[in-house]
């Protein structure tokens, strides 16, 4: 069998729903929305005033007073309805929106997040070319590098620019006519938007697909991803050489693209920031999950393990091997990954770091503790502080329709 009949999954009855708590794909309206964030409000003063109090609490060092920026800020969002950061204040907002993301293990290293500052772009193919670059400085050859872009926000009266994917890298999913996928089925709807908007589909397992630039004052426009900006990694198993032959692969750069950063009451709806993977987000979700690429029995038999009955933990055994395999590769690959074992412990080095500096740090259990392993880590043995603290991430609510954004 080639890998592609291999990656071509059974429609199934009636699939487990997908923990609750699991990244939901934002499936886009196949026609596209009138500019949906016209409707932008008035910047809260008071929230406004919350960040900036933020900021000159912890950098001291700000060239006007709390008292003074306000002043400018008020009589900014009277004139306008709107205010504009500073660049010290978007770096540090992006930055403090990282460190108060409860979903994320990884936010030990908050302070070295990048930030590209593309508020002035509006045109889709600058916005691409922005998007490029971020994928080129963002993977540089591998050394995955924390960044965010932060694109123009919503203003009354100007709307943001958005794009439709999920991720900047994302893999295509078909429905076939008998009721096979084939590819991510998490990408089901976009694909068939993208095709709809004109994208040629190769109809592979692994495409990567267009992005989708929804700027005000134009209609959606496709661009394609250029290849050399698209690092990924196929997978091998350090002592299996049959598992080559299934001929997975995943990308080397997570970067998240629908997600509403809010800073001080202003929201920057295209905002795409990466870190680097964490293995088990490949090897025991993504490629496992009973909604995505589903392949846990293909990977058991593949190994030769004994699959008769539940109680042999062949679903076990394969999981473990499928994540030895995927943190190997990339290692072999020179892609910066890590194992679940080595983030959970740096999260707790963040989370006493913080405390020190008499912060919160808000964490969400579900999606701290390791999808592998879970009880073998520290962050399972624990409970953790649930506040919604700002700035911070959100789902787009006004983005094209999503069944369930998260
Ligand atoms: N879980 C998502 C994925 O598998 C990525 C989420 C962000 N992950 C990260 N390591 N920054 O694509």
């Amino acid at each position: 069998m080639n890998s592609e009949a291999l990656l071509a999954r059974a429609p199934t009855a009636d699939a487990p729903a997908p923990h609750p708590t699991a990244p939901h794909p934002c499936a886009p309206q196949p026609v596209p929305a009138p500019p949906s964030s016209a409707g932008a409000v008035e910047v809260d003063v008071e929230e406004a005033e919350d960040f900036l109090g933020l900021l000159h609490a912890e950098h001291p060092d700000q060239p006007l007073t709390v008292r003074q920026r306000m002043r400018q800020v008020r009589a900014e969002i009277a004139d306008t309805g709107s205010y504009a950061h500073t660049a010290d204040e978007l770096v540090f907002g992006a930055r403090v929106a990282w460190r108060n993301s409860s979903r994320c293990i990884g936010r030990l290293y908050w302070q070295s997040l990048r930030v590209l500052d593309r508020r002035n772009a509006t045109e889709p193919r600058e916005i691409h070319g922005h998007l490029c670059e971020h994928l080129r400085q963002a993977t540089n050859g591998g050394r995955i590098r924390p960044t965010i872009s932060v694109f123009a926000p919503d203003v009354p009266g100007r709307p943001a620019p958005r794009v439709w994917n999920d991720q900047l890298i994302r893999y295509a999913g078909y429905r076939g006519d008998d009721g096979r996928t084939v590819g991510d089925p998490a990408h089901l709807d976009l694909t068939e938007a993208v095709r709809r908007l004109g994208w040629r589909a190769p109809g592979g397992p692994f495409d990567v697909l267009p992005l989708v630039v929804d700027a005000p004052g134009h209609e959606p426009q496709l661009f394609d991803v250029p290849e050399d900006l698209v690092l990924e990694v196929a997978l091998i198993h350090p002592d299996r050489p049959e598992f080559a032959e299934l001929g997975l692969r995943w990308h080397a750069v997570p970067a998240i693209s629908n997600l509403r950063l809010r800073i001080g009451g202003v929201d920057y709806p295209l905002a795409p920031f990466n870190g680097w993977y964490m293995g088990t987000e490949i090897g025991a979700r993504n490629l496992v999950d009973s909604d995505r690429y589903d392949l846990l029995s293909v990977i058991a038999e593949r190994l030769g393990l004994d699959t008769g009955s539940e109680s042999t933990l062949w679903r076990d055994r394969a999981l473990v091997e499928v994540n030895i395999a995927v943190l190997h590769s990339f290692q072999r690959a020179g892609v910066r990954i890590s194992d679940h074992h080595t983030e959970s412990r740096r999260f707790l080095a963040h989370l006493a770091k913080e405390e020190r500096q008499g912060r919160r740090v808000p964490a969400d259990w579900s999606w701290i503790v390791p999808p592998l392993s879970g009880s073998l880590t520290p962050v399972f043995h624990r409970y953790y502080d649930e506040a919604d603290q700002r700035p911070n991430f959100y789902p787009d609510e006004t983005r094209a329709r999503c069944p369930r954004a998260h």
